[in-house]
Parts: C-alpha cells; sequence; structure tokens
C-alpha cells in the first residue's frame, strides 16, 4: 500500500506576497528592465511549460531524457543515494527514470521534490507515492534560491536538478545557488546537474520561438500573472514577445516589448510605469554552457566532477558532482 505524500510547505502566502512586490518593484525600475523567472510558474504558466516539453522544437527535454534512459543504472550507482532530492522538480516526469532505476536497486529511501508551484508538485507527489509504494514521498514547496537549508537531511543524498533550469539562474546567483547548496550538502552526497549546452543560434531560436506561439504565451503570462497578484493593468495584447539570442553572453534572452506609448498601473506594488513604443522588459534568461564551464563552477563552489554524460549531438549534459 502507498503512503500518502508529507508535504512541507515553506513558501507563506504573505512572503509570497512581498517577495513579488519587492521583485517588481526592484526589476521594473532598472535597465533593462527585469523580472525573475520565478513568477512565470503559476498554474497556468506550470501547464503552458508542460506544452512546451512536448513541443518538436523543444530539444532539451528529450536530449535530456535521451541521457538518462541510457545512463539512469550508472547515476544511480555512482550516487549510492538512499534519498533523492528534486529541486524545480515540476512534475517530475523525466525524474520516473531514476527512481526506475533507484527502486530496480533497493536502495532508495525517500523521495524530495522541491517546486515553487504547489498544485504541480502536490500532483506530482501523490502520482510517486502511487507508483513507488515502498519510498517515502516528503515533498517541499519551496524557493531554491532560499530554502535550501531547510531540505530533508539524513543518509546519503543525491540532488538532481534538471531540465536546464540553472541556466534560468544569473551568473551571480549561480554562484551563490551552488555555493549555498554545496554548503548543505555532506562529505559523499552529489548534485546531479542538468544543463543545456552551447548550439547553433538557429536551433536556440527555434526551440525559444515555437511556431504554435506556446513559448510566447508562457512568457507574456508573466504581465497576468501581475495582473492578478498586484491588480496590474497590463494589456497583453499590447506587448510582443521578443526572443533572441546573445552570443557574448552566451544565452537566450527572452523579452516582451511594449508596441504602443503606454502607462501601465500596478497598484499592489505602489507603481505607476510610463513605457514607450518599444521598451523591453527582460522576463528570463537561459544561459547556454560549455563543459568546461561547468565543471569550473561546481569545482569553484567545492563540487568534483565525477561522470559528465552528453546525448549522441552534444545538444545536452548531465554532470554528476560529488561534494568531497
Ligand atoms: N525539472 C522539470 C521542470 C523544469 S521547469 C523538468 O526538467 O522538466 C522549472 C521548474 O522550476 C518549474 O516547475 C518551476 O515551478 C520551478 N521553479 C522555478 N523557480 C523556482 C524557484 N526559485 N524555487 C523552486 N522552484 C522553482
Ligand atoms: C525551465 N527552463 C529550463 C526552461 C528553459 O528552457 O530555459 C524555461 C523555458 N522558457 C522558455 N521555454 C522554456
Amino acid at each position: 500500500m502507498s503512503r500518502d505524500p508529507v508535504v512541507s510547505v515553506l513558501l507563506d502566502p504573505d512572503r509570497i506576497g512581498d517577495s513579488l512586490v519587492d521583485d517588481v518593484r526592484r526589476g521594473l525600475v532598472a535597465h533593462p528592465r527585469r523580472l525573475p523567472p520565478k513568477w512565470l510558474y503559476d498554474d497556468v504558466g506550470s501547464v503552458l511549460f508542460d506544452r512546451i516539453t512536448r513541443l518538436p522544437e523543444y530539444y532539451p527535454f528529450v536530449r535530456e531524457h535521451a541521457i538518462l534512459a541510457e545512463h539512469a543504472a550508472e547515476i544511480v550507482t555512482a550516487s549510492g543515494a538512499t534519498t533523492l532530492v528534486e529541486l524545480g522538480s515540476g512534475t517530475s516526469e523525466k525524474t520516473r527514470i531514476l527512481l526506475d532505476a533507484f527502486t530496480a536497486d533497493g536502495q532508495l529511501e525517500r523521495f524530495a521534490p522541491v517546486d515553487v508551484s504547489e498544485a504541480t508538485l502536490r500532483t506530482a507527489a501523490d502520482r510517486i507515492a502511487e507508483r513507488y509504494p515502498e519510498v517515502e514521498v516528503a515533498a517541499v514547496v519551496g524557493d531554491f534560491t532560499l530554502h535550501l537549508a531547510h531540505l530533508p537531511r539524513g543518509g546519503r543524498r543525491m540532488v538532481a536538478f534538471l531540465g536546464g533550469t540553472i541556466g534560468n539562474l544569473y551568473q551571480e546567483e549561480r554562484r551563490a545557488f551552488l555555493g549555498a547548496l554545496a554548503d548543505t550538502l555532506e562529505p559523499g552526497d552529489s548534485l546531479l546537474l542538468g544543463t543545456d549546452l552551447v548550439k547553433s543560434a538557429d536551433r536556440l531560436i527555434a526551440a525559444y520561438d515555437d511556431s504554435e506561439g506556446v513559448t510566447a504565451e508562457f512568457v507574456l503570462n508573466v504581465l497576468r500573472v501581475l495582473n492578478h497578484e498586484l491588480g496590474a493593468d497590463f494589456d497583453l495584447d499590447s506587448f510582443a514577445y521578443v526572443p533572441f539570442w546573445d552570443p557574448h553572453m552566451e544565452r537566450m534572452d527572452l523579452r516582451v516589448r511594449s508596441e504602443v506609448p503606454q502607462r501601465v498601473s500596478i497598484p499592489g506594488a505602489d507603481l505607476v510605469l510610463d513605457l514607450a513604443v518599444g521598451e523591453e522588459i527582460r522576463v528570463e534568461i537561459s544561459t547556454k554552457f560549455r563543459v568546461s564551464k561547468i565543471a569550473a563552477e561546481l569545482e569553484a563552489a567545492g563540487l568534483s566532477v565525477t561522470r559528465v554524460w552528453t546525448d549522441e549531438d552534444a545538444d545536452f549534459a548531465l554532470t554528476l558532482a560529488t561534494k568531497a
């Protein structure tokens, strides 16, 4: 018989409001104006992201899936983990490949998915508890930039951070994140990190500017989140989605552009924005990596790279790094 998942909520609803207000006040008056990508994932945004993963142009999902399918048993053995923590777990769909390998091996005691999106997390945790009755599921509604110190402890842990989500953090945020994560790990614990790799601009732009317009809807949805949460009056039809490849920073830069001169009120943040025609707000970056750069960032945080796996076309990489 499966046990019900235990769900710990570290995000306090009042603090969520406060932190959105802070992010909006700080980000929307910066140059370029910007918003943190975690606000993309309300219930609508989480469903849209799930649709993105099924788009033919969005190669990261299938590539990482292929690497996991080929190497899951090796990963499980190399980690020696009895607890699998997953950051930014979403639907945990690909994670099932790891869970299958862990349960075939019989070593896994606990699975702890962590996500800001409570509804998605609860649904995923229920499904996993049902499918893997022998594993304790301890889900955490939390923010991986704030709550790493509160993750489940004990046993040998492997922290999976899949999908290339680390690429959505700025370099200084990545450094802080990896440092904080390394601080919470015990010697012998490991990180399994998924990263998208640098490739031709054409393929990258196709992946982030799909022909069905799902990515555009996903990115523009952040304005709807501000309307809903802060009583803002963004008119989504007066913004265009503008994705571009920044070859210097080696990252996709995903923005929305005001198509008309307009005044937007955001009463919940006590802010009025005057946007000129062509003014942009950056909603997300998606950094693409080289294997040497990933290793350097991990080593700088005190994590030593044990193995790196890529798919046949070297589109995506999975790196296993251990705390010494
Ligand atoms: N790991 C999944 C989902 C990737 S989408 C995959 O590989 O397909 C990114 C996920 O990270 C979303 O579920 C989103 O809700 C979550 N997320 C984004 N920012 C977060 C943050 N700061 N803390 C916790 N979860 C976050
Ligand atoms: C979650 N993250 C890794 C996705 C990415 O590819 O950077 C988010 C995304 N944004 C637009 N499409 C997908």
